[in-house]
């Protein structure tokens, strides 16, 4: 009888702290075994010249749900795991949404009716909260963090689901009392709406003016202000899918000041700019998100927070909305900015897209991009040791690299339910040849080999140390790396 189920051989293996030639013996679903000449097993895979890492986390992404104006996004949660497994995730965390008079059990009840019967990949849930009532601050929330719902999103723009700095104040004291990381949705929603008004008013319609609306100053202000409400209550926050330079300032001057205060970046914020909002008749659409792309400074600006301690995890923020009626032109052809609906999809392009660019071209470490894409979304989430690296007791949830695949990026050759890619036409080397979860060959040889509803939901634990096993300060970044306007 073979000693283990699965033998990964010859292949160079990374962590976010460690790259080592070592063999991979899983056995039950879990590594069991690093080394050489680990033994016999029913399995063997040939890794030689490939890079071997833990499976992607994609800590943001948008899978079934409905946006507060009532749009569904175009992947399920079928196509949104097919299309993340093939872009070398193992595990995602999509949101349960509360809207405004929901009860949040039964918002978390439909998530997994959703996820449970067509998830290949393991997940947990994020919840958003756009509706703190006494009964949800009471009841429904502290016993869903002990249920194992530990992370939650709130809104400070977005009409249908904004919440003010009172009840912002409410919900980190309570995440802070019974141990959740809340996130952060950081925009002005006064300065958006204000200048909204008057680009509208003068006629300024097109895409291009959502980059105008959304200014840099509505994120940096919000995130200034949801740092010190945290501070206030002494409670842990991440702020997502951070865009504007002076918002990643403030997140790094929080962080050296060792408040346990966390950052996320996106890919549209490395490789998109505004001026893809403004590209022929409607196609800028393609490229509305909130917070939008900046300027070329400003992608700078956020790659060098991706290795000065400013940003933790990167995640997609994948927001599938079709480029027709059932998404983008939800509110009928030629809408102005303020009706395009907000999001861009990225799930499967998230990390082959950062190592091409990041490991590939010299401005990341491999061990820094495992960090940034799986391990420290773990920690912060509360999924570590199980997942984010590969250790003897670990779920053998891996992705095997191929760091020399060229490939051009096209719609057609991903696997989620869209009908464009942002990325449409950029050509990336490197992208997984095989991804395993759980010990299971999921994606090999570019095609799945997983049945709906193989993956598993993942319950996580409260944090009542307010800590992440993440360190707060950074030890290289001084404080005004950003630039010395922005203090
Ligand atoms: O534009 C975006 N990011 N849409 C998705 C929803 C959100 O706020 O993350
Ligand atoms: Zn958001
Ligand atoms: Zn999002």
């Amino acid at each position: 009888m073979p000693d283990f189920d699965l033998l990964i051989r010859g292949g160079t293996v990374a962590t976010a702290v460690d790259t080592f030639d070592a063999d991979i013996a899983i056995s039950g679903g879990r590594v069991a075994a690093l080394g050489t000449n680990l033994g016999t097993a029913d399995r063997t895979i040939d890794a030689g010249g490939m890079l071997v890492l833990p499976g992607g986390i994609d800590a943001h992404c948008h899978i079934e749900q409905e946006s507060s104006t009532n749009i569904m996004t175009a992947d399920d949660f079928y196509s949104g795991s097919v299309s993340a497994a093939f872009g070398g995730n193992t595990t995602f965390l999509p949101f349960a949404a509360q809207h405004r008079g929901q009860s949040l059990r039964e918002v978390v009840k439909t998530a997994h009716e959703r996820a449970g019967p067509k998830s290949v990949i393991d997940y947990a849930f994020h919840l958003i909260v756009s509706d703190p009532t006494e009964s949800v601050l009471g009841q429904e929330l502290p016993s869903l963090i002990h249920e194992g719902y530990t992370s939650f999103k709130v809104y400070l723009t977005y009409e249908m689901l904004k919440i003010s700095d009172r009840q912002m104040l409410d919900v980190l004291s309570l995440a802070r009392t019974h141990g959740a990381m809340t996130m952060v949705h950081a925009e002005n929603d006064d300065v958006i709406s204000w200048l909204s008004e008057r680009l509208l008013t003068r006629g300024h319609v097109e895409p291009k003016f959502h980059a105008v609306a959304h200014a840099q100053i509505a994120e940096s202000e919000a995130s200034r202000r949801a740092i010190d409400l945290a501070r206030l209550v002494d409670a842990r926050l991440l702020i997502v899918h951070v865009s504007a330079p002076e918002a990643a300032q403030a997140i790094l001057n929080a962080r050296n000041k060792g408040l346990p205060i966390y950052g996320e970046t996106c890919p549209q914020y490395l490789f998109l700019t505004m001026d893809d909002l403004d590209r022929d008749g409607m196609e800028g659409a393609k490229f509305c998100c909130s917070p939008p792309p900046r300027d070329k400074a400003g992608q700078d600006a956020i790659w060098l927070g991706l290795t000065n301690g400013t940003f933790q995890v990167f995640s997609s923020d994948h927001a599938p909305y079709r480029y027709d009626e059932s998404g983008k032109f939800n509110a009928g052809p030629n809408p102005t900015f303020k009706k395009i609906a907000n999001g861009v999809p990225g799930l499967e392009t998230r990390m082959p897209l950062l190592f091409s660019e990041g490991v590939g071209k010299g401005r990341l470490s491999l061990n820094e991009f495992v960090a940034l894409t799986s391990t420290n979304a773990a920690k912060i989430y509360g999924l570590h040791p199980r997942k984010g690296t590969i250790a003897i007791g670990a779920d053998a949830d891996i992705a095997i690299w191929d760091p020399e695949w060229q490939r051009t990026i096209s719609q057609t050759m991903l696997h989620d339910a869209m009908d464009y890619t942002p990325y449409e036409g950029r050509e990336v080397t490197g992208w997984p040849r095989m991804v395993i979860s759980r010990g299971r060959v999921i994606v090999e040889d570019e095609k799945l080999n997983a049945e709906r509803g193989s993956g598993t939901f993942l319950e996580r634990q409260p944090d009542t140390e307010n800590g992440t096993g993440l360190s707060t300060a950074s030890p290289i970044a001084p404080d005004r790396i950003f630039g010395a306007e922005l203090s």
